[in-house]
C-alpha cells in the first residue's frame, strides 16, 4: 500500500536546505511544500528553481500555514533553538540541522519542549546513514570488534585556510563559542558514539585561533562569488573561535580516543576518519570514500569491505540502494536519514531509528564541555 503523503517546508535556502529539498524529493511521499529564506527575491528564486510552491521570508507566517505537518530548520546557529522551539510550538514536527542549539541550557529546553509536546524531533547527523556505517554499527552490536580499547581520528577540512576566508560560522554570535568542534567534531563524536554505543564522558581540547585577524568581504559573498575581490572590498575582523582543535577524550567504559578537527588543512575537503580498536578488530573509515570499510586484525588477513547490500549485514542493507560498484554517498544519506523520519511520521515505523533531539543536546554537550576546557587547560566532565 502507498505510503500517505506528508507536507514539508525548509527553512534555509545556503548550502544544506536546497540539499533537504532534493532529498524529500526523492522519497516520493514527500512533498515540499514551502521554503523559507531571509531575502525574499532570492528565496523565491530558489523556490522556483526548486520546483517549491511557496517562499516565505518570514518563518512565523510559514508556521501559520495549516498544510505543512514538518518543518526543517537549516538555518545559521543563532536561530535553531528559536525556530525550533516555533516549529513545536506551532504543532508541527521539527528536522533541525546540527548543531542542535548553542547552549545545553537551550538544547535541554528543547528536549523538554520536544517530549512534552509528543512531537517528532530529528537532528542531521547525516554520516550515520551512509551504508557503511551501519556496518560499522552492525559488527560492533553484534560483538564482533570487542571490547573498545581507543577511538582516534580526525575531520579535517580546508575552507577557512586563507584569512580572506570569511564565514558566520567564524562569528560567535552566530554560531555560538566554537567554529571547527561545534561545526565538525559533533559529526565525529555523534558518529563514533552512534557506532559503538558508548558515551563520551570527558573531555580535553587545546584549541588554536590560526588567523586571529581575518578579512572579510563587506558585501554578502554570494554576492561575490566566482570574482576577485579587490583590497577596499575587505574589512578586518578580530576572530575569537577556533579552526583548529585537538581533543583528547574518555569513554563510559574507560577507554581513551582522541580526535583533531580543522578547517585549515590544505587539500583536506571533508575528511572525516576513524578508527574504532576493538580487542578483536579495529574498524575504520575516510567518509570522502563512503563505499568502504576496513577491518583489520592481528591474527589473520584484514578485510576491505566495498558498499555492495548483497555482502552487508540485514541491518545495514536497507542504507544501500544501488548494486555493488555503483557508489552512494552525501546526499543519499540525508534521503536515508528522512526516510526513517518521514516512514515513522507518516506512521509505517514505531522506533525513532534516526538522531532525536536527545542526541542533538548530547553533541552539544560535548562541545560546551571542550570549549571549556580549552578555556581552562583541563579536563572537563561532560555535563549531559
Ligand atoms: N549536516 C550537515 O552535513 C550540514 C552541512 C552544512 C550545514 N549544516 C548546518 O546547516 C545550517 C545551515 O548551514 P548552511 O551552510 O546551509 O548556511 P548558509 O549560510 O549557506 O545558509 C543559511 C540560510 O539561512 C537563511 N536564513 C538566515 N536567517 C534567516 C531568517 N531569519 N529566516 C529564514 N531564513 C534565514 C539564509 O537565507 C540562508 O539561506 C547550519 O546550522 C550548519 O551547521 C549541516
Amino acid at each position: 500500500m502507498a505510503m500517505r503523503t506528508v507536507k514539508a517546508a525548509v527553512i534555509g535556502t545556503g548550502f544544506i536546505g536546497p540539499a533537504h529539498v532534493e532529498a524529500l524529493k526523492r522519497l516520493g511521499f514527500v512533498e515540499v511544500v514551502a521554503l523559507c529564506g531571509r531575502n525574499p527575491e532570492r528565496t523565491e528564486q530558489k523556490a522556483a528553481a526548486l520546483g517549491v510552491p511557496r517562499a516565505y521570508s518570514d518563518y512565523r507566517k510559514l508556521l501559520a500555514n495549516p498544510d505543512v505537518e514538518v518543518v526543517h530548520n537549516a538555518s545559521p546557529n543563532n536561530l535553531h533553538f528559536e525556530v525550533n522551539q516555533a516549529i513545536l510550538e506551532s504543532g508541527k514536527h521539527c528536522v533541525s540541522e546540527k548543531p542542535l542549539t548553542r547552549t545545553t541550557a537551550e538544547s535541554r529546553r528543547l528536549v523538554a519542549l520536544a517530549q512534552e509536546k509528543g512531537l517528532l524531533n530529528a537532528v542531521c547527523f547525516n554520516y550515520r546513514f551512509y551504508p557503511l556505517s551501519q556496518q560499522a554499527k552492525a559488527i560492533c552490536d553484534a560483538g564482533k570488534a570487542g571490547d573498545v580499547y581507543a577511538i582516534h581520528g580526525s575531520y579535517l577540512q580546508d575552507w577557512l585556510l586563507h584569512e580572506t576566508d570569511y564565514s558566520w560560522r567564524l562569528d560567535q554570535e552566530v554560531s555560538g563559542e566554537s567554529c571547527a568542534v561545534g561545526d565538525i567534531g559533533s559529526h565525529f563524536c555523534d558518529l563514533v558514539t552512534f557506532i559503538t554505543g558508548h558515551t563520551i564522558t570527558e573531555v580535553m581540547a587545546d584549541f588554536q585561533t590560526t588567523h586571529k585577524v581575518r578579512k572579510r568581504p563587506k558585501a554578502a559573498v554570494e554576492a561575490f562569488a566566482g570574482k576577485t575581490l579587490k583590497p577596499e572590498d575587505y574589512e578586518e575582523v578580530q576572530i575569537e573561535s577556533e579552526d583548529f582543535a585537538s581533543v583528547l577524550f574518555r569513554l563510559d567504559n574507560g577507554a581513551r580516543g582522541a580526535f583533531t578537527v580543522s578547517q585549515v588543512s590544505a587539500g583536506r575537503k571533508n575528511r572525516l576518519v576513524y578508527e574504532i580498536d576493538g580487542s578483536t578488530c579495529a574498524i575504520s573509515a575516510d567518509l570522502e570514500r563512503p563505499n568502504e570499510l576496513w577491518a583489520g586484525y592481528r591474527d589473520r588477513a584484514n578485510e576491505s569491505y566495498v558498499k555492495d547490500p548483497s555482502i552487508l549485514s540485514e541491518q545495514a542493507q536497507p542504507y544501500a540502494h544501488y548494486p555493488g560498484g555503483h557508489p552512494e554517498g552525501y546526499p543519499d544519506a540525508f534521503k536515508n536519514l528522512f526516510l526513517n523520519v518521514y516512514r515513522r511520521i507518516a506512521g509505517e515505523s514505531s522506533v525513532d531509528d534516526f538522531p532525536t533531539f536527545v542526541d542533538g543536546h548530547r553533541a552539544v554537550a560535548i562541545v560546551e564541555a571542550a570549549v571549556r576546557s580549552a578555556r581552562e587547560g583541563r579536563w572537563v566532565e561532560v555535563d549531559y
